[in-house]
């Protein structure tokens, strides 16, 4: 997830400033935002696969299941109401977002963080409580509301507190405890359907609570930043916050830039309209396509459904839980390898094996439904784990890395909210689109990705210039010298112009 906002550093100065007990606890905080964003995406596939759950809100699904043995089996699945539980949460967040964004903007991120907590909470309960599909729905709308508000606090909020070193590291930690909460998920969903009587849904979808109600709290017990306090006005407030922060006396440097980049910021008077000019095309373009690829690589719809498309191909129903634990194990741990090798091999070599990776591993996914010999099921198994351990060391982290890191101040906060939208868009279209699409297109499902993976890996090879290493306000010779885009960006200063850092 991206931090959207703008974050003073000139390059070239080194702030002090130690890791401090606070900057600790906003990992933590962090970790929250990330885990429930994760829980949410993880939860609903296992959860609708649950019989007891089938039999009391989609009773349609479960006669299908149950007795058509004729019909396709990739339809059985294939309700609206059902596809509508799982997505209409990113229509929420995409919604809420742009409220989110003036809530954090003149309140801070504090309250935004509080609000979002609050919301998560109320949905949590709704659901765990559910006896109608009326409440699953406005629990996930809810859920969705709060995954606006936290997404764009907490990364933020983390960006402003963290020593301006870790702040690469903590962009793809958030990235990591989202997988953590996608695991802590399937694993969940796994025991729970366990449970005798069939009421273990309650708990896996009333479970988010937890992670809501630590955040909740973490949000009236954090300070507020220093850059939200300047952005209010309160700089005597801020300077004090900031040596508590940092565990040093000397923040005059950091404390100045600070307040320049506020200053900047403000002057800005029309960041969508300047997000048209053409020199913005490169930044507008990467803005629009990035998240729109991330999504069309089609990584959401093993993390929603894993569970239903390995009962589709005919696993039993344990089998199909325990293999989206798998793949949600494959999903943190190549997560990890990103945070290692992100700075070492560069963007470009990870987008460019990340793709081949999940082409050749969608043209292995293929199955003929019905009852599977063993081996071919582990087989199918270990091409989605290679597709996921693919997706999770480029598109995954780099998706939100990439937009983060390439926007001039002027522009950042409204490219940045253009990156949000069209993530949560294009989630949601997916997630209610796939169930059909499994039904009518059965495996060629997987082609249509493939398809898309190869256009865009293609583009990121032709069009994205490698920005490794590259420290931000140098970001605009990076577009100068690349082949296409320098003749957009050339011959204007807009570069001398950058001064922000953000991640
Ligand atoms: C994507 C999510 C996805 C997750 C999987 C994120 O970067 O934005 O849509 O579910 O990665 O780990």
């Amino acid at each position: 997830m991206p931090a959207v906002g703008i974050v003073i550093g000139d390059g070239n100065r080194e702030y002090p400033g130690k890791l401090t007990l606070y900057v600790t606890m906003t990992c933590i905080v962090a970790a929250m935002g990330g885990l429930i964003f994760g829980y949410d995406i993880g939860i609903s596939g296992g959860v609708t696969t649950m019989e007891s759950f089938q039999k009391e809100f989609f009773p349609s699904v479960y006669e299908k299941q149950k007795n058509d043995h004729e019909s396709n089996k990739y339809c059985k699945f294939d309700s609206i109401p059902l596809t509508l539980f799982t997505s209409s949460l990113y229509l929420a967040a995409l919604c809420s977002c742009v409220v989110a964004s003036y809530v954090t903007r003149a309140f801070g991120r504090k309250l935004s963080m509080l609000l979002g907590g609050v919301l998560f909470c109320a949905g949590a309960l709704l659901n765990g409580f559910a006896t109608a599909v009326w409440m699953l729905i406005v629990g996930r709308l809810l859920l969705g509301f709060g995954i606006g508000f936290t997404n764009q606090s907490v990364p933020l909020y983390l960006s402003e507190m963290a020593p301006y070193k870790y702040r690469g590291a903590l962009n793809i930690g958030f990235q990591l405890s989202i997988t953590i909460g996608i695991l802590v998920a399937s694993v969940l969903n796994f025991f729970f359907s366990k449970i005798p009587g069939g009421w273990g849904w309650r708990l896996s979808l009333g479970g988010a609570v937890v992670p809501a109600l630590i955040i909740t709290v973490g949000s009236l017990v954090l300070p507020d930043t220093p850059n939200s306090m300047i952005e209010r006005g309160r700089f005597k407030q801020a300077e004090t916050k900031l040596r508590k922060i940092r565990g040093v006396d000397n923040v005059e440097d950091e404390m100045d830039d600070l307040i320049a980049a506020s200053e900047a910021s403000k002057l800005v008077e029309h960041p969508w309209r300047n997000l048209l000019q053409r020199k913005y095309r490169p930044h507008l373009t990467m803005a629009i396509l990035i998240p729109s690829f991330q999504q069309l690589t089609g990584i959401n719809v093993i993390m929603f459904y894993a569970p239903v498309l390995f009962q589709t191909i005919g696993f039993g129903n344990d089998a199909a839980l325990m293999s989206a634990v798998v793949t949600g194990l494959v999903n943190v741990g190549a997560t990890v390898v990103s945070i290692y090798g992100v700075d070492k091999w560069g963007r470009r070599f990870l987008f460019l094996e990340g793709g081949l990776q999940m082409l050749i591993s969608q043209f292995g996914v293929d199955g003929n439904p019905g009852v599977l010999p063993k081996w071919y099921a582990i087989v199918v198994v270990l091409f989605i784990c290679i597709y996921v351990a693919a997706f999770a060391w480029s598109w995954g982290p780099l998706g939100w890395l990439v937009p983060s890191e390439i926007f001039p101040l002027e522009i950042r906060s409204a490219a940045q909210s253009v990156t949000v939208s069209m993530n949560m868009i294009f989630t949601f279209i997916i997630a209610q689109v796939f169930l059909m699409m499994l039904c009518h297109m059965k495996f060629g499902l997987f082609i249509f990705f493939a398809f898309f993976v190869a256009v865009m890996s293609v583009f990121i090879y032709v069009f994205l210039p490698e920005t490794r290493g590259v420290p931000i306000e140098e970001m605009n010779q990076v577009w100068r010298s690349h082949w296409y885009w320098s003749r957009f960006v050339d011959g204007d200063e807009n570069g001398r112009v950058e001064m922000g850092k953000v991640h």
